[in-house]
């Protein structure tokens, strides 16, 4: 044959195809997620993502100088409290002197440089295990919000860097914007969770936290995977709201979406590798079907090639290993 191009030429060789390579995973790419607990030199591996663990705030502390020194700079912070501070209305989220104010002060205080964000809802404080406030079986949005306000102003207050919503009201990033502006913090950003979608694969995060829902599902306020065309409409108005960084969630059956999401916006888009993404890879690496490192390699790659600038990731410490290797 005559061909006067031959495609395989860029892919003959480990240093071509290097050198080719369009999507190059970096450390500051990922955002730590980590589950906190009250007590002391707790860890508590999540029976569902195994190979994760609860850790009190002694432990975090240990953990997160051992992220810095691995290149990880930026860590999303959920805390499980005990049963008997939840409530209706979530009042534990804005006590002063909660398990998350606490955390996010202990861990400024030993890694300065460290990038916190801090989840915004009220699921893991609230007795109905909803992200709002449930009257009369419905999620009402509009009080909810203003405790979610609340609740930034008093994340930012302990010292956080992004407050991250992912509760899916309505207007709530306008709320927030104007509540931490109000309180003069402005130099905290809002990670907004934009595209959030109503998933099955959030499973062993509800395990993790115990923070599962009372009652029904999360359809009345997370969106419906059948839709595209509003993500786009959310995440736009997030932005107009005046979110610094927007994220899709879950990541991977939602590749679609993040690259619609970074086509349309002018700011960063982030996206979340979730709970059932990794516990799929583990288990089917514990059975011996799939080969965990490429695993690993592949699902985050993947997820930055579709336009995820920025990954949150059970996976952060695992993907930094294999570089390194
Ligand atoms: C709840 C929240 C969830 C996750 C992050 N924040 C679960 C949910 O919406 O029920 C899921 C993260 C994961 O599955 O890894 N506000």
């Amino acid at each position: 044959m005559i061909l006067n191009r031959r495609n395989r030429i860029l892919r003959q060789s480990q240093a071509i195809r290097a050198m080719v390579a369009e999507t190059i995973l970096q450390p500051q790419d990922f955002i730590v997620p980590l589950f906190i607990v009250e007590g002391c030199n707790v860890k508590d591996e999540i029976l569902s993502m195994p190979g994760y663990y609860r850790l009190s705030l002694d432990n975090t502390v240990a953990e997160v100088k051992s992220l810095w020194a691995m290149g990880l700079k930026s860590i999303l912070l959920f805390v499980k409290c005990k049963d008997e501070v939840k409530d209706k209305y979530g009042k534990e989220a804005v006590n002063p002197n909660g398990l998350m104010q606490r955390s996010i002060k202990a861990i400024k205080d030993a890694v300065p440089g460290m990038l916190i964000m801090t989840d915004v809802a009220l699921d893991p404080f609230s007795s109905d295990g909803h992200d709002g406030v449930v009257e009369n079986g419905e999620i009402v949005n509009d009080i909810t919000v203003e405790i979610l306000a609340e609740m930034s102003v008093s994340h930012a207050a302990a010292g956080a860097d992004f407050v991250a919503p992912s509760d899916m009201m309505d207007g709530r990033i306008a709320a927030i914007r104007q509540a931490l502006e109000q309180n003069n913090f402005t130099k905290t950003g809002i990670m907004a969770y934009s595209a959030k979608y109503a998933s099955c694969f959030y499973g062993p995060f509800r395990d993790a936290l115990d923070s599962a829902p009372g009652f029904g599902d999360k359809k009345t306020y997370q969106m419906d995977y059948s839709n595209r065309l509003e993500a786009l409409k959310e995440t736009l108005m997030d932005v107009e709201e005046g979110a610094d960084i927007v994220m899709v969630k879950p990541a991977l059956s939602y590749l679609d979406i993040i690259r619609e999401v970074k086509n349309a916006v002018d700011i960063p888009v982030s996206a979340y590798n979730i709970s059932g993404e990794y516990a799929m890879v583990k288990a089917a690496a514990k059975m011996g079907w799939i080969d965990e490192d490429k695993a690993i390699v592949e699902v985050l790659t993947s997820i930055k090639r579709a336009g995820a600038d920025l990954i949150a990731t059970y996976f952060a410490k695992d993907i930094i290993r294999i570089m390194d290797k």
